[in-house]
């Protein structure tokens, strides 16, 4: 491991569990412990549970747990590196440079690239002022973008030919800083150009306001290529884990957060006044761009209105759905996209559709109705058929009828006729699960999960858990008597020679069990111990109690072992004797325990 234990805890202590998670998981106060929705498994009620006394979280529900490093690797997807850099930096924390070759040259050329890209931008921004940038003047002036919001975004124009690679030569930086910024491109004679020419620059910025990658726009009419090109994945750049615009956003007050699909969205957006824009970076919006809104209220999704961003727009919902987030779909007429809309009808016309954004159930009833001609008889039966199932899904019985009744009006069908195809759905549902499934179906769900451990998993658990909270003292008494190998459960196993290993060097302690393990099962599991209830409970007196069922058993399976070996009819009648005598002696044993 590279970084070392010092700095690890105090990455640890800087980064308070409570304040870590609260970023992702709105958490309430519940006796000691805070609970919340977990946000690695969809629930509608919470069992994900944090204990700032111990600087854990657990699920009761998934299982995941572990410390604020755990949850950070979790959540950002990041290995153990990472994610002591990127708490590092949450908490102000300067880390020690590497001493590894391979790793101080990646982080020298991150550092490059971030540089390279801050004066990338800074050039292309002066650029777009100067006398011979007109084109882009006279196209950002079509855009209707004003100079503030062109400062506010850095907004820039690239060269025609090399220049900036011409200029960041002259800073001192190599063709191969500047290549691995994906700022040039190598020509078929080998030559270095630049490789965003005469667009329009966009900068994107990560949430410290560094600046990561560009979109780069074509200012004119042109077939010959993309409209825009953008940076591609690199060193510090990785677009599906990125939104744009999100560093802004991240700073307003509005519980809501909007989603665009175009860079031109967002900023024209912003221009007009709303401050809680992002735009996806031209991608589908993946799991991961979904979790950096994880923290806001209500996602609302703003994609374009033609048939590619309806599409776009169905994905999303799912994806930011599964991530349990509440989200909403704007709905936009008159208009292909939120910027048009906006310098058509203004901001207040444009709030008014993020104030009346639909639900997800109504925006797939309202997808379902657009293939269906409601005055045909079939297609009615159709439609209800269809708003019925996507119904059922509605777990909540007010917002059920809410839903119903909004339906009703809108298409202008029954509220009984509703009503009776989704009660005809779930009766059928709940008829068949009754019949077919109920019985197993129930008998699986309502073990509680602890009840599940056998009883030696059990006793295995009671004693990693003595091991927490008494730890050195139960290790040296428990050292002699139970061995990691009498363990069963892998897991557990798998803890006790780690614990065991560790007490045996340093003869104290250990102050992070967590930190021990890399296994996310291991921590997981450790959590869950770490998390249990702990008033009540006698270390001593259960210690004695583990110690003497451990010894019993131990003398039963020795027992049973001799009795199997007597069994066999080979046996010389030394061999026999000598059995017969170990067996007495253990039998002896056995009673004197009881
Ligand atoms: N995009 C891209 N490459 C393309 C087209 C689009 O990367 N060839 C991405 C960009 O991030 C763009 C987004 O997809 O911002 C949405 O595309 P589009 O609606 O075409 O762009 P806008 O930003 O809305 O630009 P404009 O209003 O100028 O058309
Ligand atoms: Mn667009």
């Amino acid at each position: 491991m590279f970084y070392s234990d010092e700095i690890i805890e105090e990455i640890k202590n800087r980064n308070d569990i409570l304040d870590v998670v609260s970023q992702y998981v709105t958490l309430k106060r519940s006796g000691r412990n805070y609970m919340g929705l977990c946000p690695f498994h969809r629930e509608d009620t919470p069992s994900f549970s944090v204990s700032p006394e111990r600087q854990i979280f657990h699920c009761f529900g998934c299982g995941v747990g572990g410390n604020s490093i755990n949850f950070i690797s979790k959540i950002e997807n990041l290995s153990f590196k990472e994610t002591i850099e990127f708490l590092a930096d949450r908490a102000g924390i300067v880390l020690p440079t590497s001493n590894n070759a391979e790793d101080t040259e990646k982080q020298n050329l991150k550092k490059k690239i971030y540089e390279i890209n801050e004066l990338a931008a800074n050039f292309f921004h002066e650029n777009l002022y100067k006398p011979t940038s007109k084109l882009a003047q006279e196209y950002v002036k079509s855009r209707k973008l004003d100079n503030k919001t062109l400062k506010m975004f850095l907004i820039g124009y690239s060269g025609t030919y090399s220049e900036l690679h011409y200029f960041l030569k002259q800073k001192g930086y190599t063709d191969k800083e500047i290549y691995a910024s994906n700022l040039a491109t190598i020509t078929d004679d080998g030559k270095y150009i630049d490789r965003f020419r005469k667009r329009l620059m966009i900068p994107i910025m990560d949430v410290r306001n560094r600046i990561i990658a560009f979109g780069g726009r074509i200012i004119e009419d042109r077939k010959d290529t993309a409209k825009y090109i953008n940076t591609n994945d690199n060193l510090v750049y990785s677009k599906g884990r990125n939104l744009f615009a999100l560093n802004l956003a991240k700073k307003s007050n509005d519980k809501r957060i909007i989603i665009v699909e175009g860079y031109m969205d967002a900023i024209s957006l912003y221009q007009r006044g709303l401050d809680n824009v992002v735009a996806s970076l031209g991608t589908a919006l993946t799991e991961a761009q979904g979790r950096l809104l994880r923290n806001k209220e209500q996602v609302i999704i703003s994609y374009d209105s033609d048939g590619a961003g309806q599409a776009a727009t169905l994905r999303g919902l799912d994806i930011l759905q599964n991530l349990g987030i509440n989200v909403r779909v704007l709905q936009m007429e008159g208009a292909k996209d939120p910027d048009e809309y906006i310098i058509k009808f203004g901001s207040a016309g444009f709030n008014k559709l993020v104030d009346n954004a639909i639900s997800l159930v109504e925006f797939k009833v309202k997808t379902l109705k657009k293939d269906l001609n409601l005055n045909n008889v079939d297609d009615k039966i159709k439609f209800l058929n269809q708003i019925a199932k996507v119904l059922s899904t509605v777990n909540n019985k007010m917002e059920k009828e809410v839903y119903i009744d909004k339906i009703s009006e809108e298409y202008k069908i029954s509220k009984e006729a509703i009503y009776s195809e989704v009660n005809k759905l779930e009766y059928a549902n709940s008829t068949s699960k009754t019949i077919l499934e109920m019985p197993k179906v129930k008998a699986e769900l309502y073990i509680p999960k602890n009840e599940k451990i056998s009883i030696d998993e059990k006793k295995e658990n009671l004693i990693i858990k003595l091991l927490i909270m008494a730890q050195y003292k139960v290790y040296k008494e428990l050292k002699e008597i139970i061995k990691p190998e009498d363990f069963r459960n892998e897991i557990n196993r798998t803890i006790i020679e780690k614990l065991y290993q560790k007490y045996e060097e340093t003869n104290a302690d250990i102050e992070d069990f967590l930190i021990l393990f890399d296994d996310e099962k291991v921590v997981n599991k450790l959590s869950s111990i770490m998390m249990e209830n702990e008033e009540n409970f006698d270390v001593d007196k259960c210690l004695q109690d583990v110690i003497k069922s451990f010894n019993k058993e131990k003398l039963l399976t020795e027992r049973n072992n001799i009795i199997q070996k007597l069994k066999n009819s080979n046996l010389s009648s030394d061999e026999t004797l000598k059995l017969e005598n170990d067996l007495s002696k253990i039998l002896v044993k056995i009673a004197q325990s009881k």
